[in-house]
């Protein structure tokens, strides 16, 4: 969703800023604009250049931007439309009645409409639709007291209600950034003789590595070579240092088509590194963030997961695990959902916020409710420092490295392995699983990342029975037990990739109505894993055969019992039935990414959707 990059004291603004902006395009948008800060003492103004042509827009800037005036800094924006449509009049920068001040933000200000009446009241013009116009004006208004940028800001943003991230430029000030946020992040990042402020790592890394996370409510003044951080009282405070292991080239394609297929392709090291000095083959698990919280762990007499999308479908997996072999009442829950209820929570439950991007709103906020609940908090999470990191009582960390592409790959199948690390962990803790037991798990783990390179070697084979769906409107994907969340993964691909209809169902509950959808047009993806269900399962391709449906399904290697049932098989190597997950969502990741390929969909970017969801 939007992206917010702000320099000052760099060599090109304009570039440093084109480059940012596409670093940051992976998030989605439909519209873009960055605003220059020109020119010296009463000379110093503001240039404004903003594109709504959707995808294009980051191109269509640096085509505008070549007859641009040097910058000294410069505010530049990626918006995904939440309010006002997304045109040019819409595209952030926003600035002010005198055009001095520029406003980029992301987020959502709740009392917009409130706001936006007292000032035209007052007197001011707006010229768009969107609620993030009025920061501009409010700031303004307070510079028009005397106040410098660092005060206006401030003021302004003790009026402001709901989630915002802003950078503000002003001339009278042109060197200057100033920065606060709510809920929505922000990092800083400083050289000797630069300031950069943005809203996500990746969009800062080509300029420095000395990076600072801004925490919630401070105003940030960020001048060329120097940072000064103040709280909403506008006292001083210690930035607090981020850490970030991958440098900027993680973030780039590397000679692979796209990132998805970079991003699939990953998924053995991912996988790896994530487990690295995590797991001992004598069944011994090291979660040593979770060290000081190990008491807290021992008291723990029942888990909720709370995620969205890909993420939710890992804690259904990871759930599982926990009862399992933790022998704990667990359930995974939507975020979204969840929030709004009035869950019945105590300091003996813990609650899982599951998200790769460590933002999703949706999840935040879940996991803050649950936290103001009582309950104990967790996150597992991608990206260090994130607003979910920062919230929960603990975090564990998902080590895939930066997932540019929209669609979760990489980073599902390490937040599957890393919940069963930690679901092995909480068995080992509370005795319930034996050592033998415990042992053979562990060793079955760390052996998953080979496997997914096996399946990735058979990429080719999956893709062939891709090619024969690439025209289907229609398919079921069906699993019971943990093959139940790796279906409605498959589903989820398979429309958001090839916006093909896809419906994910719990094979058993297919007889109980869906099953009179089947017809000799329907496709049923079954995840046909062997486990202790995996008969039953045999028994519903029957079903579904016999009413002439053509079914493809995901088996383990050398299965030919199941393979004579199916039309086409999607073969992968075998493992314990709870870690399968791991592996049999790798064909269903092929098969969703060669469909959308051969239906010339755009994979990294599908339509509508956005990599980070900051709004509800
Ligand atoms: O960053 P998060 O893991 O919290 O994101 C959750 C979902 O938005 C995400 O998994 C989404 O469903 C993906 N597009 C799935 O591929």
């Amino acid at each position: 969703m939007c992206g917010i990059i702000a320099v000052t004291g760099v060599e090109d603004p304009l570039s440093t800023l084109l480059e940012g902006l596409e670093l940051l395009e992976y998030r989605g948008y439909d519209s873009a604009g960055i605003a220059l800060v020109t020119g010296e003492g009463d000379e110093a103004g503001l240039f404004r250049l903003r594109s709504a042509v959707r995808a294009q827009s980051i191109a269509e800037l640096a085509r505008l931007g070549a007859g641009a005036p040097r910058g000294r800094a410069g505010l530049g924006h990626t918006r995904w439309a939440t309010h006002g449509a997304p045109t040019e009049e819409n595209a952030h920068p926003h600035l002010d009645c005198t055009g001095r001040v520029a406003v980029v933000h992301n987020g959502i200000i709740e009392n917009h409409r409130e706001l936006a009446a007292k000032l035209d009241a007052a007197g001011h013009r707006r010229t768009s639709a969107t609620d993030s116009e009025v920061v501009a004006h409010l700031v303004e208004a307070e510079l028009e007291t005397g106040a410098d940028l660092l005060e206006a800001v401030r003021r302004s943003a003790a009026v402001l209600r709901g989630d915002y991230a802003l950078a503000i430029s002003y001339a009278g000030e042109p060197d200057t950034l100033v920065a606060t946020r709510r809920t929505s992040p922000l990092i800083i990042g400083r050289t000797e003789r630069a300031g950069v402020v943005a809203s996500d790592i990746a969009a800062v890394l080509g300029t420095t590595r000395e990076l600072y996370a801004l925490g919630d409510g401070e105003i940030a003044v960020v001048r060329p070579g120097s940072l000064e951080v103040v709280d909403a009282a506008g006292e001083p405070v210690e930035p607090s240092p981020l850490r970030v292991a991958w440098g900027v080239q993680a973030a780039r394609r590397d000679g692979y088509e796209d990132f998805m297929s970079k991003e699939i392709h990953e998924q053995p090291r991912a996988l790896a590194d994530t487990l690295l000095e995590r797991v001992l083959p004598e069944g011994t698990t090291e979660l040593e963030e979770l060290a000081a919280f190990e008491d807290e762990l021992r008291r723990v007499e029942r888990v909720v997961v709370v995620a969205c999308g890909s993420s939710f479908h890992a804690g259904e997996i990871g759930r599982l695990a926990l009862e399992r072999w933790a022998k704990l009442p667990a359930t995974a829950e939507i975020a979204s959902e969840f929030r709004y209820r009035e869950p019945v929570l105590d300091d003996r439950t813990l609650v899982v916020a599951i998200s790769q991007s460590g933002e999703t709103v949706d999840t935040y906020h879940a996991l803050a409710e649950a936290a103001r609940r009582g309950a104990r908090t967790m996150a597992i999470t991608n990206v260090v420092d994130s607003l979910m990191a920062r919230e929960a009582d603990a975090v564990i960390y998902t080590r895939a490295g930066p997932e540019i592409g929209v669609a979760s790959t990489k980073c599902h199948v390490a937040q599957i392995i890393l919940f069963q690390v930690f679901a092995l962990h909480l068995a080992r803790l509370r005795g319930s699983l034996g050592e033998d037991e415990l042992a053979r798990l562990a060793r079955e783990i760390e052996a998953l990342p080979g496997l997914v390179a096996e399946a990735l070697g058979r990429s080719d084979e999956y893709a062939a029975v891709a090619a024969r769906l690439a025209e289907v409107n229609d398919v079921f994907f069906l699993g019971r037990n943990v093959g139940y969340p790796v279906a409605l993964e498959g589903a989820l691909k398979l429309k958001e990739l090839a916006y093909v209809r896809a419906e994910a169902y719990a094979a058993g509950e297919m007889k109980h109505g869906p099953i009179s959808l089947i017809d000799r047009h329907a496709v049923a993806v079954v995840v046909a894993n062997r486990g202790a269900l995996w008969p039953k399962l045999l028994a519903n391709i029957e079903e579904i055969k016999a009413r002439g449906a053509t079914v493809v399904a995901v088996t383990d290697e050398g299965d030919e019992e199941t393979g004579r049932l199916a039309d086409h098989v999607l073969e992968v190597p075998a493992t314990d039935e709870l870690l399968a997950p791991v592996v049999s969502v790798v064909p269903l990741q092929v098969l969703a990414y060669s469909v959308a390929k051969a239906r010339g969909n755009d994979v990294d970017r599908p339509r509508n959707l956005a990599k980070v969801v900051t709004v509800e």
